[in-house]
């Protein structure tokens, strides 16, 4: 199963290679021009954005607000290729995400894009080390090598002495933080957190946002947080405010 998806993604990734579009301007990682999100529905169309832009300069740490159902979930999956565009231009980390095959998808998120969510989603059966481990034997390294690796970015996180527990025998925030040594291990160049610290008190969810910081910062990282906490907003480079269905700097923080 590894090796048929490593194969997969392998050719796939020569394909990526060469339909890999370069943005026009190569200082920034993300840049949405125009952006539309239209979902049909029962009761008719959804249309989520008008004319969305962003722009993210290399090394930024942005934070995005709004209120719920403004549609930030929607807009880092477009960012993160996981969900299409109906409309405009998405280029991240150099590449045109709109015009991705499903596989290509895949070879760009495993490559390109680290993502936390405020559930951590690692696999139950698992040990935290081998979790960690996952993206790179998706990507076809070598058990061992894997392992070594997974093992590093575990101390990065501050949980070496954690490797052999399950997600179920880990806290919520020894939860978060192995999620985000998974969602780095392949040395993306973006970070896409939604509400990455939602599910944790305030004590916990400070000391997250503390080592989301310092990974940032630490790996060159550029970065999008969607949070409701405006404390932690507060602390990014940037503020926008997802309002609507366009971004806005968001004037007051208090
Ligand atoms: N697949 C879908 N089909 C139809 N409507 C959808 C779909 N996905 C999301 N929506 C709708 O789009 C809107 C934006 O959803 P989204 O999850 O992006 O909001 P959000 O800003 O992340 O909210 P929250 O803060 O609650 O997480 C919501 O009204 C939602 O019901
Ligand atoms: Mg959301």
């Amino acid at each position: 199963m590894i090796q048929a998806s490593s194969a997969a993604l392998s050719q796939a990734s020569r394909q990526a290679g060469d339909r890999e579009l370069r943005s026009p301007n190569r200082s920034s990682l993300i840049e949405v021009r125009d952006l539309k999100k239209t979902y049909r529905t029962a009761r008719g169309e959804l249309n989520l954005f008008h004319g969305l832009d962003l722009e993210v300069a290399a090394g930024e740490l942005v934070a995005i607000v709004g209120q719920s159902g403004a549609g930030k979930s929607t807009l880092l999956h477009i960012l993160g290729a996981l969900d299409a565009p109906s409309a405009g231009t998405v280029y991240c980390a150099s590449t045109n995400v709109a015009n991705l095959s499903p596989r290509e998808a895949a070879v760009f998120r495993n490559r390109e894009i680290g993502y936390v969510w405020q559930f951590h989603y690692l696999l139950p059966e698992f040990s935290a080390l081998e979790n960690v481990a996952m993206p790179l034997l998706a990507r076809g390294t070598p058990k061992r090598e894997a392992l070594s690796v997974a093992a590093n970015w575990l101390k990065e996180v501050d949980l070496e002495d954690r490797g052999s527990h399950r997600p179920g025998e880990l806290s919520g925030g020894e939860q978060q933080r192995v999620a985000l040594a998974r969602a780095l291990v392949n040395n993306p160049r973006l970070l896409l957190a939604d509400e990455p610290t939602g599910d944790l008190d305030e004590i916990t969810a400070g000391r997250v946002f503390d080592l989301i910081e310092r990974l940032h910062a630490g790996h060159g990282l550029t970065s999008v947080l969607v949070t409701h906490n405006l404390d932690l907003a507060r602390r990014c480079t940037r503020v926008l405010k997802l309002e609507g269905g366009r971004l806005a700097p968001l004037q007051s923080l208090s």
